[in-house]
């Protein structure tokens, strides 16, 4: 099935809070919905007077055509003290949300070294192709994979969890949209059938699981051998996006028919993660994620759409 809405349900009082706005995907996501007619709280991890050219020229813009409602508000992710500030913003200033998407996030890899190396970043990120161990070891240190963990997935749940309570119950469903990669796939990553089985078992996983994963995906860091049962490439932001995957799923079952929670991947994009390779623009990896964002009313939920197609997890 694609996540293509047949009736707009949404209107310009349908507001959409998305993070990481300020380059890549995220900004195009917010111009897409911006477009839409719907009410954008753009957020990102810097103040308004920080934003990239484009970011700004982007809310210039919106202000020039007399789209009062996009918003800038900011929002780190990974600190508590700025989710609280927002959550408190938001209650004051809008009082709800309809849609989430939750889209900032980290590539932590050592890209200095592989420019060094001449390594290829398409090469180097094709994920049907297999580098010898040591490059992919290299690229992973403690300090930046913890990051990668906090970031994608501990920050996006924290985010997720202060807004749940601002969802607004309506017939056509609030919608969490958890921005996921390919690498994310529960079952082809993971070399290990143990860690695979937890993760993708829908009944009896927790998030107290699927941290015990993280913690041990983190202190495994250390070892070589241990290392074994982790995904080859790029080994955190794998783990941060399975991680992320697995809660989708936990959190589509909690929430029942009060919200739609998918994961949705983009495709491969030319942003600056991707060092400005890949197959899509930001626009068109965008209109991947926002055609998950507006599923038509009562859409699914629990589900993982690879470029606004219903796929496996
Ligand atoms: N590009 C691809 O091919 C591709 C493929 C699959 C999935 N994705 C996913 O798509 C999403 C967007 O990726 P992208 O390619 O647009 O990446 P990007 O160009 O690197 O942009 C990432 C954005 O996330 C923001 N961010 C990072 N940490 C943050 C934090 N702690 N709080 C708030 N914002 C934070 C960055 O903020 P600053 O600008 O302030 O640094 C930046 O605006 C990510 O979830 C990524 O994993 C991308």
């Amino acid at each position: 099935m694609e996540a293509q809405g047949t009736s707009e349900w949404w209107s310009e009082e349908t507001v959409a809070v998305v993070t990481g706005g300020n380059r890549g995907i995220g900004l195009e996501v917010c111009r897409q919905l911006a477009e839409k007619g719907l009410t954008v709280i753009m957020t990102a991890r810097r103040p308004q007077e920080e934003l990239s050219a484009s970011a700004q020229q982007f809310l210039q813009e919106a202000a020039q055509l007399g789209r009062k409602k996009v918003i800038f508000h900011t929002l780190d992710i990974t600190q508590r003290q700025s989710v609280m500030n927002f959550v408190d913003w938001l209650k004051l200033h809008v009082g709800f949300i309809d849609i989430l998407v939750n889209n900032a996030a980290v590539l932590n890899a050592d890209w200095k070294f592989l420019e060094q190396n001449n390594v290829d970043m398409r090469t180097f990120l094709d994920y049907t192709q297999v580098h010898p161990p040591c490059l992919n070891r290299i690229l992973e240190k403690q300090e930046s994979a913890k990051d990668c963990i906090e970031t994608n997935f501990y920050g996006t749940k924290r985010v997720t969890k202060a807004l749940l309570p601002l969802l607004r119950p309506s017939s056509y469903k609030p919608r969490i949209v958890n921005v996921s990669s390919v690498y994310g796939l529960l079952l082809q990553f993971l070399r290990d059938d143990e860690l695979r089985k937890q993760l993708s078992d829908t009944e009896g996983l927790t998030e107290q699981k699927i941290d015990e994963v993280l913690d041990t995906f983190l202190e495994d860091l250390k070892s070589k051998q241990a290392m074994e049962k982790w995904p080859l490439k790029v080994p955190s932001y794998t783990v941060s996006k399975i991680a992320l995957n697995a809660y989708t799923r936990l959190l589509a079952l909690e929430l029942g028919d009060k919200a739609c929670v998918n994961s949705a991947t983009p495709g491969y994009v030319m942003t600056d993660m991707t060092f400005g390779t890949g197959d899509l623009s930001p626009a068109e990896g965008a209109a991947n994620l926002v055609c998950v964002a507006l599923l038509p009313a009562g859409g699914l939920s629990g589900h993982n759409f690879l470029e606004g197609k219903d796929a496996k997890f």
